[in-house]
């Protein structure tokens, strides 16, 4: 395959080549990543990208729009039937642009937010003050308890003394199930809006393999890059008629200009996907290769945050160990293992450093590994993380992974 890169611009296409490479050879376990469908990848890469289409379908302020308006009409109905619900709004260019738009739609400068804590395993935008999410808005958190769960008597009393206007639940690292119905519930009591953050699980949900914040949640965010395998960005849903046309208003022209319709497209063609019916069965195996992931690695004397995990993602605590989660990090990245540090309950050290690693199991279970492979990877984070210190040990199994990989290709050179 020859490529107009090839020509025109070398350099980038070298480096596309070798992040190529990357992920062919090495084990992508950061929860949030996932590998996309080649299908979503040519929407993307198609003249789409050219098309300025401010406004929505049939309501542009653009002329030339009447094949993307079909493409975008797609993309609505299609998210509308995997969701099961009445409005969506496939336009945000990510999920932090998602969250933004509901707060501005549904919220005043200086209202209460009420989310989970960074640290606790919340999102930047659930009102950190680091996020302008925490600077246009008073925001308050809730956390998990030392067992690494949230304790819902504990977010109920806190709603109660700050009466927040919303209430945020969703995690970017929690690997419990959330109880929306008791989220509900606290929202009513002190009249807050409940918006929930389903990034992180929604590939789950709409395979019914963690449960569905419909009808609890007056609005639905998620990210469509992540266990639901789409293109990069955000999507909002709601089942209310007037919340619905405030997030539209609070998208274009609030907080964008105009839709990224190759994007719009690559989301139509991941929802697609995700209405197949074999996309239950990649949901189902990503739960269970993260079982697996975490049984293996308590049989090791790891310490696994409550203990297992009903997700796509466990966090490992390297509290009662003498290394943290940074170090965890480089060593398992030395043997060609992808994941991320993160703070655990009870953490000690600064975020730059942790006491913990989270590992996800969207990105394998893509390429094909069940879980048989998921025992051997788990053995060899468990070895990894034994000796760590042994920067042999670690060269010997990066070559080993790699062979494992090898065996399970995910893109070839045809596609970038
Ligand atoms: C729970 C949650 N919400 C929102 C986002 C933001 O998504 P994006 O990176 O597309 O802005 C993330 C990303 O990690 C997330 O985990």
């Amino acid at each position: 395959m020859s490529y107009v890169l090839e020509e025109n611009d070398p350099e980038i296409l070298g480096f596309i080549n070798q992040e190529l490479e990357r992920q062919n050879t090495h084990l992508e376990m950061i929860a949030s990543e996932n590998f996309t469908f080649p299908s979503v990848m040519e929407a993307m890469g198609s003249v789409l990208t050219n098309k300025y289409a401010e406004g929505y379908p049939y309501k542009r302020y653009y002329g030339g729009c009447e094949f993307v308006d079909k493409i975008e009409e797609l993309a609505i109905n299609r998210a509308k039937k995997l969701f099961d619900c009445a409005f969506a709004n496939v336009q945000p260019h990510a999920g932090s642009q998602a969250n933004c738009a509901v707060y501005s739609a549904l919220l005043k400068p200086y209202d209460k937010i009420l989310g989970m804590d960074l640290s606790h395993g919340g999102h930047l935008t659930h009102g950190a003050k680091v996020s302008l999410t925490g600077q246009i808005y008073q925001s308050f958190f809730y956390g998990v308890e030392l067992d690494g769960r949230i304790n819902y008597d504990k977010v109920a009393e806190t709603a109660r003394i700050v009466k927040p206007n919303m209430i945020v639940c969703g995690f970017s690292a929690y690997s419990r199930k959330l109880d929306f119905a008791r989220f509900k519930e606290i929202a009513e009591s002190v009249g807050a809006i409940l918006m929930a953050d389903i990034a992180h699980v929604a590939g789950l949900v709409v395979a019914g393999e963690y449960p569905n914040p419909f009808p609890y949640a007056d609005v639905v965010t998620t990210t469509t890059h992540k266990t639901l395998r789409g293109p990069r960005g955000g999507l909002i849903l709601t089942n209310n008629e007037e919340y619905a046309k405030k997030i539209d208003k609070a998208v274009f022209p609030g907080m964008q200009g105009g839709p990224l319709m190759h994007v719009i497209a690559g989301k139509a063609v991941g929802f697609g996907e995700n209405l197949k019916p074999e996309w239950k069965e990649y949901a189902k195996q990503v739960k269970s290769n993260a079982k697996v992931l975490a049984k293996v690695l308590m049989e090791r004397n790891f310490k696994v945050v409550s203990d297992g995990t009903d997700n796509h993602l466990i966090l490992l605590s390297l509290l009662d160990k003498k290394y943290s989660g940074k170090d965890a990090d480089l060593a398992l990245g030395n043997a060609g293992i992808t994941a991320n540090k993160n703070t655990v309950p009870g953490e000690m050290r600064s975020p730059f450093v942790t006491s913990g690693v989270r590992l996800g199991s969207p990105a394998l279970t893509a390429r094909g590994f069940k879980e048989a492979e998921f025992e051997i990877v788990a053995n060899k984070i468990a070895d990894i993380l034994d000796d760590i210190t042994n920067t042999q040990k670690q060269e010997k199994i990066k070559s080993e992974l790699k062979e494992l990989a090898l065996k399970f290709p995910i893109y070839n050179k045809a596609i970038f």
